[in-house]
């Protein structure tokens, strides 16, 4: 327990509203040596995928695992290759890790290689989050990556214009000017924690500031419902410009991270854990439901027309997971009883299907009715759902990580090994459903597999899903809930250390500044004269 109080009971006063000192996971967790072959599993898949990307992608975003092509749609500057750091560093992978920095040393961000808008929010969990977790993994030995983190973040900072608080969410890089339009609540709510833990680095408090203001605002917004923001924001205006909430796509990791950077903030600002309680009990009271056949639990959507839409996704069960690691740090059972039958809900459309692996998209029956907002429930469907409690809507599985990252925290706060067993039936579906000849694919139908592949390997293949399915089954105490938070890439910060420079109320005051080095031809790029006047 390294963990640091003194600055909580300085700043606040009083451990009354502080976070630290709580215990996520359970005590004194082993992992039972029944499982000992599936770290070395999961690290074959790992190997093998990475393999394949290196021989025929290296450098390229992603690897076309049946043709063995490229896609470059993230910048093309090779995000399979730092989106995978971690998972190297986590794995003991450290000549390929070290490949991958030599190679990450040599990037240009000023131009994309393939002509593009880069995504502020895409970039930031991926890139600025891929790069400080690796750095932190690999015990501070590459300080490059903290260089490299800054010079993308510095070209990222031009989404903020003039006096707005909220950023755009697409920027030129050749012009380091964005594109104005709204962004989702999830793109302006998910680089605190990336955007902090780079002020912590370089001792530039702008980066966490920046981040954290266009949180603020959007917190403040009067909401449709309590905690619940709505989806979309005009960044000119500082206002909602729809009244749709979900946990799902387009919000899920605005609520993801109030949570998060309280945590990782040691809540010393409290509004981020105040907006996330609100949205966690008005969720309880107002989209919480349960399905007529198999009582399987889900939080629905509440629509523009505020009515109550039936769906679920595989994005939006990250949320069983954050409300174990939100009901264990509030200590709060209810929370956490609630979280456990999400998370069963969500491993349900793992279990009913064919391959064994959960669908994209999916919908409900509960008492007050069956509306999804889209086409209604077909024979088959219905068929489906009374087999097992929920239907199908989208088949696909495109290596999405979120039900086997809540699975993940259900392990590590519960201790109950049936969590060991659903991750090794994932791993056991994985290998029998997703390899090609050369690597792992996605899937057009999780029911069918006549179906095929869809010739993608994400990036998050590396970074998510086989280091949530790793950790799920190393020890404990390597990387603990208790001594990171993870950013919704799967990329893990050290918690404590960022308290350090976080002097709460907002605003940091660089205490630990970090000199960035140059090297390996990758002298920090100049900020120009953008639109950003601050
Ligand atoms: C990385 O670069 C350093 C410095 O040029 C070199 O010594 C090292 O061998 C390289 N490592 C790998 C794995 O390529
Ligand atoms: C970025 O701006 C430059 C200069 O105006 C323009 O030529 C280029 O097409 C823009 N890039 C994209 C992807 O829109
Ligand atoms: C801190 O970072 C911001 C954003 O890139 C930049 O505009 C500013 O010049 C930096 N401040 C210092 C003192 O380097
Ligand atoms: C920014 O805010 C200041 C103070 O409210 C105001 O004087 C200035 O005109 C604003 N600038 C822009 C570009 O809106
Ligand atoms: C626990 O959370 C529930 C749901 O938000 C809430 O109703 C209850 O008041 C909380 N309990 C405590 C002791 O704060
Ligand atoms: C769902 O079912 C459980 C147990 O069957 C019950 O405790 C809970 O109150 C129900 N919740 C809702 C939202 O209907
Ligand atoms: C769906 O709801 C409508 C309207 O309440 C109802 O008529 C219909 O029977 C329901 N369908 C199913 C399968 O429950």
């Amino acid at each position: 327990m390294r963990r640091c109080c003194i600055l909580s009971m300085t700043l606040l006063g009083g451990a009354s509203s502080s976070l630290a000192g709580v215990t996520v996971q359970k005590m004194g967790l082993t992992v039972p040596a029944e499982y000992a072959s599936q770290r070395a599993a999961v690290e074959k898949i790992f190997t093998t995928s990475y393999a394949a990307y290196k021989e025929f992608a290296f450098g390229h975003d992603e690897l076309h695992p049946v043709s063995k092509g490229v896609g470059d749609d993230l910048g093309g500057w090779g995000v399979s290759l730092v989106d995978a750091m971690g998972t190297m560093a986590v794995m003991g992978l450290d000549d390929l890790l070290e490949e991958a920095v030599n190679y990450t040393a040599t990037i240009d961000f000023n131009t994309p290689p393939v002509p593009q808008i880069i995504s502020l929010f895409e970039t930031t969990i991926r890139w600025v989050g891929g790069l400080i977790s690796a750095y932190e993994l690999s015990d501070e030995k590459y300080p490059i990556l903290i260089a490299k983190a800054k010079e993308v973040t510095d070209k990222l900072a031009f989404a903020w214009v003039g006096n707005n608080t909220i950023p755009f969410n697409d920027i030129n890089f050749t012009t380091n000017t964005p594109h104005v339009g709204t962004n989702s609540i999830a793109g302006i709510g998910t680089l605190s924690l990336e955007w902090l833990a780079l002020s912590h680095y370089t001792g530039n408090a702008t980066y966490g500031n920046l981040a954290e203001g266009g949180v603020i605002t959007v917190a403040e917004l009067p909401s449709p419902l309590p905690g619940l923001a709505g989806q979309t924001v005009d960044p000119t205006i500082n206002q909602f410009t729809d009244a749709y909430v979900t946990w799902g796509a387009g919000s899920d990791s605005y609520f993801e991270y109030l949570l998060k950077y309280a945590r990782y903030t040691n809540n010393a600002n409290n509004i981020f854990i105040d907006t996330w309680k609100t949205a966690v009990d008005s969720s309880i009271h107002t989209l919480l439901r349960n399905s007529t056949v198999g009582g399987h639990m889900y939080l629905a959507d509440y629509d523009d027309q505020q009515l109550i839409r039936h769906v679920g996704s595989h994005l939006a069960c990250y949320y069983a997971g954050n409300w174990l690691l939100g009901g264990k740090l509030l200590q709060n059972q209810t929370i956490i009883d609630i979280a456990l039958q999400l998370n069963d809900g969500c491993w349900n459309t793992y279990a009913s299907t064919e391959t064994g692996i959960g669908p994209e998209t999916f919908a409900f029956i509960s008492l007050d009715g069956n509306f999804t907002g889209g086409s209604p429930i077909t024979d088959d469907q219905l068929a489906f759902y009374n087999q097992h409690g929920f239907y199908i809507t989208g088949s696909d599985y495109i290596q999405r990580p979120e039900v086997l990252e809540s699975n993940f925290y259900a392990w590590r706060v519960t201790g109950d090994t049936k969590y060991l067993d659903r991750a090794a039936s994932a791993i056991a579906s994985f290998n029998k459903y997703l390899p090609t000849a050369v690597a792992f694919a996605c899937l057009n139908d999780v029911d069918d597999t006549t179906q095929g592949f869809i010739d993608d390997m994400e990036s998050f293949w590396f970074a998510e899903v086989l280091k949530y399915l790793y950790l799920t089954f190393d020890d404990p105490t390597h990387i603990s809930l208790d001594t990171h938070v993870w950013n919704t890439e799967c990329h893990p910060l050290k918690a404590p250390p960022a308290l350090d420079s976080y002097a709460g109320s907002g605003k940091l005051i660089p205490q630990k500044p970090f000199t960035v080095p140059t090297g390996a031809g990758s002298a920090p790029a100049a900020v120009g004269s953008g639109t950003r006047s601050s």
